[in-house]
């Protein structure tokens, strides 16, 4: 029988994938990547419910085999409760880059019907590096709707997927 390695590659490339959802309702503020966009409707939810940030965060942990952002952020913990989500992401990114890991990138894309997001493109990437301590050009942050099908596309509820690469 083969012998099975279980030696570290010398460069170890890890990817993660991260997604969320939150339902949209009236009264609350539409926070993507830390920035507040002009709606009608925001997202609800125990934190500040920022689809993205929750998104790219599990993208981080899942990466690194760090279980997800429930596991280190209980939404049933007061401490969270209105929480900036841009510091479940930082804290992310620093548990991340204490097992050695580097960034090498993020993507993802937020699934909204309304209002149209392309303006807020170079705000939230730039919240959002800024947040993980990347350079701009390896933050991208994409945009969809739902065509007006579904919960997405009837307006019900927004959702973000991420997925970044790490290198160690
Ligand atoms: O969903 P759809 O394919 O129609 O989106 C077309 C483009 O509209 C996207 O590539 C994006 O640039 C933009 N968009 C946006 N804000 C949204 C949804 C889409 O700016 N909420
Ligand atoms: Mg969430």
């Amino acid at each position: 029988m083969n012998e099975v390695s279980l030696a570290k590659p010398l460069n170890e490339i890890r990817t993660g994938l991260g997604w969320d959802v939150h339902r949209l309702a009236a009264g609350r503020p539409l926070i993507l990547g830390g920035v507040t966009v002009p709606s009608e409707l925001g997202l609800e939810g125990h934190s500040d419910a920022d689809i993205l940030s929750h998104a790219i965060t599990d993208a981080l942990l899942g990466a690194a085999a760090l279980g997800d952002i429930g596991m280190h952020f209980p939404d049933t913990d007061p401490r969270w409760k209105g929480a900036d989500s841009l510091l479940f992401l930082a804290h992310a990114a620093g548990l991340v880059r204490d097992l050695g890991f580097t960034i090498v990138n993020v993507d993802s894309t937020v699934i909204l019907e309304r209002p149209k997001l392309k303006d807020y493109r170079q705000p939230i990437r730039e919240s959002l590096a800024r947040t993980l301590a990347l350079e701009i050009d390896r933050v991208s942050v994409k945009f969809k709707t739902a065509e007006r099908v579904g919960p997405v596309g009837e307006g019900r509820s927004a959702e973000a997927q991420a997925i970044v690469t790490l290198v160690r």
